[in-house]
């Protein structure tokens, strides 16, 4: 949910700067056949989000852009968040086993 908010600033931020759009080019998703392979895959790729948006952010300073670099940051900060996130995840699979964290996650959700 958070990615689409980022993707509708980004958006915003372009058309603000007068750009070109280029929405239709897609990055693939990889999902993954297990639980296990689902928070690695969106580990890998909150990783490479958070790269990404320092890459992003470097050349944003050096054109002297700061709306974008302080957008980018806010940006960075819950990507980086994600990335602790997926982070807990594996330590609790590690530490409570996947059987336990899997009951763990449906707590609440069963009436
Ligand atoms: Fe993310």
């Amino acid at each position: 949910m958070d990615e689409m908010h980022h993707a509708e600033w980004l958006i915003e931020r372009i058309i603000f700067l007068e750009g070109l759009l280029t929405v239709t080019k897609l990055h693939t998703i990889k999902i993954g056949k297990t639980v296990s392979e689902m928070i690695n895959n969106d580990s890998s790729d909150e990783l490479d989000a958070v790269r990404s948006y320092n890459e992003a952010i470097k050349l944003a300073r050096e054109v002297k852009d700061q709306g974008t670099v302080d957008l980018l940051s806010k940006i960075l900060k819950m990507e980086e968040g994600h990335v602790d996130w997926a982070e807990i995840q594996c330590v609790q699979i590690k530490q409570i086993g996947m059987e336990n964290y899997l009951a763990n996650q449906t707590e609440g959700a069963v009436q």
